[in-house]
């Protein structure tokens, strides 16, 4: 390019020599502007590279996400003409990505999910589509039962642009499906086992003091029995010189040795000692298989006074450290629920006040039972240490316990509170009571409004 130096300004007389200065000044000018117009070019240059660079690693990203997905995922315009899929598409169907790319949606979908592939634009563009059941062409020409979503996708300016469809194989979703189910069943069965465990632990604390309760009735029939064998055996004395038809004064002087009177007396209370006796045996085994064998969903009219105080009799009576115990007891009442889980709740909570006192000089224990329209409450107070603030929150999470190994399992409250709420339809709560100790409180429902059938 040819640059002549700037004509002088008009009106102004030519004068050479200021002219070749402003000549240069004008030169030095322009190499100047050129000078920073090429560095302008050099940084735009840097700048595109550099975003080129940013948009390729955006590309591969988004490649790699794609290729990542196991569900299927095609990209569509508005005419539902395919514009990119991914590798799990290319897998399904078996076909390069060239010979899907431009196609229409249908040729991914068996015949007789064709018409749906062609609705989807349309569809989409009212209202996403979710869950909906189709079948794609497998790479054999296999049809493949397939979950699809379908989505709209718009332009940078917020105009619909095509779709976004993903699918997902449904055996991998019953898959899927019945892994979960098994693991849900393994929870239960272990909870369940918890529950049995929890049972057990306690069972196995109780044994001992049960056998110590049947040693007593036991020993007592034992006794009457050897005392009765003996009458017998005078008795059938006595009869056989009377069958014989020994005289008036043999059979009076037989009368006094073998003490008849006196056995004829005896015999009365030695029977009636030994029914108690067997009755009390009868009454314990009745208890432990109670307590051994609740039955699950089996709901039935009891009275609650009398499981009351049947479960903190056995707890307390069978305890190394029994406690003073006061029974604030209603005469009756009757409760519509699951005995068995209610038994086993009041166990755990006296089994629990008795542990806490086991420091107490003098252990005490008071039961009541509140009852409002439709709720009965047991009380159970201890008078031990109560429960410090910072357990307070936890006690009711398994396995939290603060006894030593062997001892405490952590589950009796846990477990109590899931039959307490759950099972029971009731609450259990506590609170650490104004003048020291522990107050556990059990609420159940009073149960159906019929009347207990009698019996
Ligand atoms: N009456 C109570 N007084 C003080 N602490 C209690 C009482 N009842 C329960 N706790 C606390 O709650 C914890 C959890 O009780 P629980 O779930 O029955 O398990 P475990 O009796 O096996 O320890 C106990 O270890 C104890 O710290
Ligand atoms: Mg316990």
């Amino acid at each position: 390019m040819e640059l002549s130096p700037p004509t002088p300004a008009a009106g102004e007389p030519g004068r050479p020599l200021e002219v070749t200065a402003l000549g240069e000044e004008a030169w030095i000018e322009v190499v100047r502007r050129m000078d920073s117009i090429y560095a302008d070019l050099v940084r735009h240059q840097v700048e595109l590279e550099r975003k080129n660079e940013a948009l390729e690693e955006a590309q591969r990203f988004i490649d790699s996400v794609l290729s990542a997905m196991s569900d299927v995922l095609v990209v569509a315009d508005i005419h539902g003409r395919i514009q990119r899929v991914n590798q799990a598409m290319l897998d399904l169907a078996g076909l390069p990505e060239e010979a899907l790319v431009g196609q229409a949606l249908h040729i991914l979908f068996t015949e007789e999910s064709a018409s749906l592939a062609n609705e989807l634009p349309h569809r989409t563009r009212e209202k996403a589509v979710t869950d909906c059941e189709a079948r794609m062409r497998g790479r054999d020409g296999g049809s493949i039962p397939i979950a699809i979503n379908c989505n709209p996708r718009y332009d940078n300016r917020g105009v619909f642009s095509g779709i976004v469809l993903t699918g997902r194989q449904l055996g991998e979703l019953r898959r899927a499906y019945h892994e979960l189910q098994d693991a849900h069943q393994q929870l239960k069965d272990a909870q369940q086992q918890l529950l049995q465990a929890e049972k057990m632990a306690s069972l196995g604390r109780l044994v001992a003091g049960v056998a110590h309760e049947l040693n007593n009735p036991i020993s007592f029939v034992f006794g009457n029995m050897h005392a009765l064998k003996r009458y017998e055996d005078r008795l059938q004395r006595y009869l056989t010189a009377f069958h014989e038809g020994s005289p008036q004064a043999e059979m009076e002087r037989l009368r006094k040795r073998l003490k008849i009177d006196r056995v004829l007396q005896d015999i009365g209370p030695l029977i009636d000692g030994s029914l108690e006796g067997a009755e009390r045996v009868s009454a314990i085994v009745q208890n432990l298989r109670r307590f051994a064998t609740p039955r699950p969903q089996n709901k039935s009219w009891f009275d609650l006074p009398r499981l009351t105080e049947n479960a903190v009799g056995w707890v307390a009576r069978t305890s190394p450290t029994p406690p003073e115990v006061t029974l604030d007891l209603p005469e009756e009442l009757p409760v519509h629920g699951n005995e068995g889980h209610i038994h086993q709740i009041l166990i755990n909570l006296v089994q629990n006040a008795i542990d806490a006192m086991e420091e107490t000089p003098r252990p005490r224990l008071d039961i009541r039972i509140e009852q409002d329209a439709d709720h009965a409450r047991v009380v159970v107070r201890d008078h031990g240490p109560g429960i410090p603030e910072a357990d307070a929150l936890r006690i009711f999470d398994p396995f939290f316990t603060t006894k030593e190994v062997g001892k405490g399992t952590g589950l009796g409250l846990y477990i109590s509170y899931g039959l307490a709420t759950e099972q029971c339809g009731g609450a259990l709560r506590f609170r650490n009571h104004p003048r020291g100790g522990a107050e556990f409180i059990l609420e159940i429902p009073l149960g159906t409004d019929e009347a207990p059938a009698d019996g």
